[in-house]
């Protein structure tokens, strides 16, 4: 654990331009929320004090954040009246918590910037406290810098003031370094520093950016540390910046497990969440999602056109063409093309679930097999066991599910419905089109459908005009056949 630092996360604003009912911070990619990525970035610094800002829609915002991060002090700002009243209310929120600063260093962060990383912010505090500066600024050298704060230097290139475009001039507005929002501040002056702001702007707001100004105003020094990857410090404002630093997001994720030794075909259609884990050699095909907590390990391959969401793959299995959702794939197993795999599937070592199956809540052992265009609800499959193709396990009564049990190395036919519930017995065996009510003792064969009876000459009576008719009289008689 940082000792001494404070982490405060602000996001209180409207976010207006996501035109949403979701709260901006909300809006989810690469797997996690917007909010959720900051939280893991300054989660990775361990602070000794967390502090979130909230306002806007904060009775969904912080349930959201006592989710992700339950030691943090959610601190709620009603009227949002700029960043600098935002950070004294969260010390406000510290002191009523029993938790407020009086030294070491309070690192400000914004809710909205996705592709920050905890190193990043790392490196930045380490600086803010080499330099010992009373504020530190992580600025970025930007080609667009229209909205920003400018970062003021000196004719020494000391920084002296952050001015916003509301406030700049001409000439300051051509400053290409801006602040990214990101401070570090020295908690005894930032402490006394939040009483100083006014809202004496274009704004109208109590600027953060002021304690710059301040600070210099103290006999006390300032600092900014351009970032490196100024996309970190990027916020989504709008649902087209969100996809735009989504793609990336998702561009860098397929990076960093394409270098720890994954195959990925093709990256342009290739989508894995943050939190997936994918050990090495692993090959994913094109059209692949794996979303949520999905873990695949060494030698799977996955796709085409595949997407998991929170499903565990075994080494070597092989996934195509498949929608799986919380399921657990064995090791050397097969799963498709064609199959939906629904919540609590479970499929054993090297098993195998073909083409057109569907499965929920069903665990099917090691070696088994529901190889075609079969429905498998609630129900256990022993391991080596055989499913017919085209076998429906009828789970659902109308009012209530039941379970179904199907034996070790038991075999069952084509077009079968088990009506659950119902027990097959190990290495038991059914007859095609049986519809099996009742158990079955292990070692039987079950059979319910009767006896076939064939009604000789039927079409050639019945429908003696028509071709079927004629078909079948020609194949009674080869004079007939020989004349059409
Ligand atoms: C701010 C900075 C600007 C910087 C820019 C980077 C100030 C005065 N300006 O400007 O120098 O270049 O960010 O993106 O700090 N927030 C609250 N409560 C408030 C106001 C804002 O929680 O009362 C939160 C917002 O939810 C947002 C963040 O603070 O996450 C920044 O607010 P925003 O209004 O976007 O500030 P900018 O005007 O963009
Ligand atoms: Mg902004």
């Amino acid at each position: 654990m940082t000792e001494q630092l404070t982490v405060i996360v602000l996001a209180a604003g409207g976010g207006t331009r996501m035109k949403s009912k979701t709260p901006k911070v909300l809006h989810a990619i690469g797997g996690r929320s917007m909010i959720g990525h900051v939280l893991h970035a300054v989660g990775t610094l361990e602070p000794a004090r967390l502090v979130t800002v909230v306002g806007h829609q904060r009775e969904l915002v912080g349930p959201h954040i006592a989710r992700l991060a339950p030691e943090a002090v959610v601190a709620v700002q009603e009227e949002q009246l700029g960043t600098g009243h935002a950070v004294r209310v969260a010390l406000e929120a510290l002191t009523e918590a029993g938790q407020r600063p009086t030294a070491g260093t309070v690192l400000v962060a914004y809710g909205d910037t996705p592709l920050l990383q905890g190193a990043t912010l790392r490196d930045f505090v380490d600086a803010h406290a080499a330099a010992g500066a009373a504020v530190s600024i992580l600025s970025g050298i930007v080609e667009q810098p229209t909205g920003y704060g400018r970062i003021v230097r000196d004719a020494d290139g000391a920084v002296t003031s952050i001015v916003e475009e509301k406030d700049a001039t001409d000439e300051q507005r051509a400053i290409s370094e801006i602040n990214s929002g990101i401070l570090a501040v020295d908690a005894a002056f930032l402490g006394e520093c939040v009483t100083r702001f006014t809202d004496d702007n274009a704004g109208g707001e109590y600027y953060l950016t002021d304690a710059v100004g301040i600070a210099r105003g103290d006999g006390l020094l300032v600092a900014a540390h351009p970032v490196a990857d100024a996309l970190q410090t990027e916020g989504a404002n709008d649902r087209a910046q969100l996809a735009e630093l989504g793609a990336e997001m998702n561009r860098r994720i397929l990076t960093a497990h394409m270098r720890a030794g994954v195959t990925v075909l093709d990256p342009a259609t290739t989508w894995i969440d943050a939190d997936v884990t994918l050990a090495s050699d692993v090959t994913i095909l094109p059209g692949t999602q794996l979303l949520g907590t999905t873990v695949v390990a060494e030698d799977a391959v996955i796709g085409p056109d595949t997407t998991l969401a929170d499903c565990e793959i075994g080494a070597g299995a092989r996934v195509v063409r498949t929608h799986g959702q919380l399921s657990v794939i064995g090791a050397g197993a097969s799963v498709g093309p064609f199959a939906h795999l629904r919540p609590g599937t479970r499929l054993g070592v090297g098993g195998k679930i073909g083409g057109f199956v569907e499965t929920k809540n069903s665990e099917i052992g090691d070696g088994a097999k529901v190889p075609h265009l079969s429905y498998v609800g609630d129900a256990e499959i022993g391991e080596g066991a055989n499913i017919g193709a085209g076998t429906i396990f009828a789970n659902y009564d109308g009012v209530e599910k039941h379970r179904t049990t199907v034996g070790r190395h038991a075999k069952t036919g084509s077009n079968n419905t088990f009506v659950a519930p119902v027990a097959i017995g190990d290495g038991a065996g059914t007859g095609g089109g049986t519809v099996v009510r009742e158990d079955v003792p292990p070692g039987a064969l079950a059979v319910s459908s009767g006896p076939q009876r064939n009604i000789e000459g039927w079409a050639q009576r019945k429908r003696p005009d028509t071709a079927q008719g004629r078909a079948a009289a020609a194949a009674s008689d080869p004079d007939l056949a020989a004349g059409e």
